[in-house]
């Protein structure tokens, strides 16, 4: 009895191998799911706490869920990748891109590239491959006075995302400095990135309202708040042609010569980026 029920199992794996092996196209267990994948870019802490080092989500940046035009919307980011860029230095996919995100902007760790919830997030920007870029916005690049940004963010922000810049959950606001804010490697901690979202999408219930003096004002006084570290981040931009709103020294710009920006507070990194490629 015993024995044939194993012999019955056995017949059954085999069958059940052969039908996946066969089954085109791949089995559902590999597909990514794009409906999952929202919802984890919309809420990453509580779906993959493991992997999340502060209180923001995907879309706590690229507003109304990637699609908005002056918030680095993902229409037709799927077509775009593989590419190549100057911060890592070499040809990118859209999976380290994102995991770039993860690590930088959500302060995490990065995710198996193969793994489910990489897929899931992945066909879900895959569902706006093609939608037409919006066309570049109007890009802030303006020194900021600090002394004004902060009188600035009193006035405009701190309604919804404190006054000591740690966000509301309440409102759905996360924090724009601190622990729980990004990393230092964020392209969000640029002056001039920062300043532009700023510009056109800030305050949430008023954008377009500030002009782009008040908004390099503003982005100033954030970043010259405390926010976590990004470990590795000299090793960004290693031909030497980092932007010239990088907040931190890079080893190939100094060996270049370039001028080393200000020193910004860091705080000690929540959860560790983890070392999933030989190149990070
Ligand atoms: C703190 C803000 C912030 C958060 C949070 C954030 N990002 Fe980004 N993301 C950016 C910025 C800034 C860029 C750069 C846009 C550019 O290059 O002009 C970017 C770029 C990207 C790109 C490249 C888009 C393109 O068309 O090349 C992808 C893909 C992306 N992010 C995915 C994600 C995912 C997935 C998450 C969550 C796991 C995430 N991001 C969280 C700020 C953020
Ligand atoms: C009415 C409330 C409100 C006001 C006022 C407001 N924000 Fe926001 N802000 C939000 C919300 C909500 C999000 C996240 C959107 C989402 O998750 O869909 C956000 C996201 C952000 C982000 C990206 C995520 C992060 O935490 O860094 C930045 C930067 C930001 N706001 C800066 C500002 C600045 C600067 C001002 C003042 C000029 C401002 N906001 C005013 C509600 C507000």
């Amino acid at each position: 009895m015993h024995g044939r029920t194993t012999f019955r199992v056995t017949l059954w794996v085999i069958a059940s191998l052969l039908s996946v092996a066969c089954s085109e196209p791949a089995p559902a267990r590999h597909a990514g799911d794009a409906e999952r994948g929202l919802a984890l870019l919309q809420a990453f802490r509580d779906s993959l706490p493991q992997h999340s080092g502060n209180a923001l989500r995907c879309t706590s940046c690229h507003l109304d869920k990637g699609t908005r035009a002056t918030a680095m919307s993902w229409h037709g980011t799927a077509a775009r990748y593989p590419r190549y860029r100057a911060r890592p230095g070499y040809e990118e996919t859209l999976a380290r891109r994102v995991n770039e995100c993860i690590a930088r902007s959500l302060a995490g760790r990065m995710l198996p590239e193969d793994g489910q919830e990489m897929r899931d997030m992945l066909a879900y920007i895959e569902t706006l491959r093609a939608l037409p870029r919006p066309p570049a916005v109007d890009s802030v690049r303006l020194v900021g006075v600090v002394a004004s940004g902060e009188v600035g963010y009193g006035g405009q922000c701190a309604r919804c995302h404190g006054v000591a810049g740690q966000g509301n959950p309440a409102l759905n606001a996360p924090a724009v400095w601190g622990i729980d804010s990004y990393a230092i490697g964020a392209g969000m901690a640029r002056q001039f990135t920062l300043a532009t979202f700023v510009r056109h999408n800030m305050p949430l219930d008023h954008a377009d309202t500030l002009t782009a003096q008040e908004a390099a004002d503003i982005a100033a006084f954030i970043l010259r708040q405390p926010r976590q570290d990004h470990p590795g981040k000299e090793r960004d931009w290693p031909k030497g042609d980092p932007p010239a709103d990088v907040a931190y020294a890079t080893t190939a710009a100094t060996a270049a010569g370039r001028p080393v920006p200000l020193e910004r507070p860091l705080l000690p990194r929540r959860v560790s980026p983890d070392s999933l490629t030989s190149r990070y």
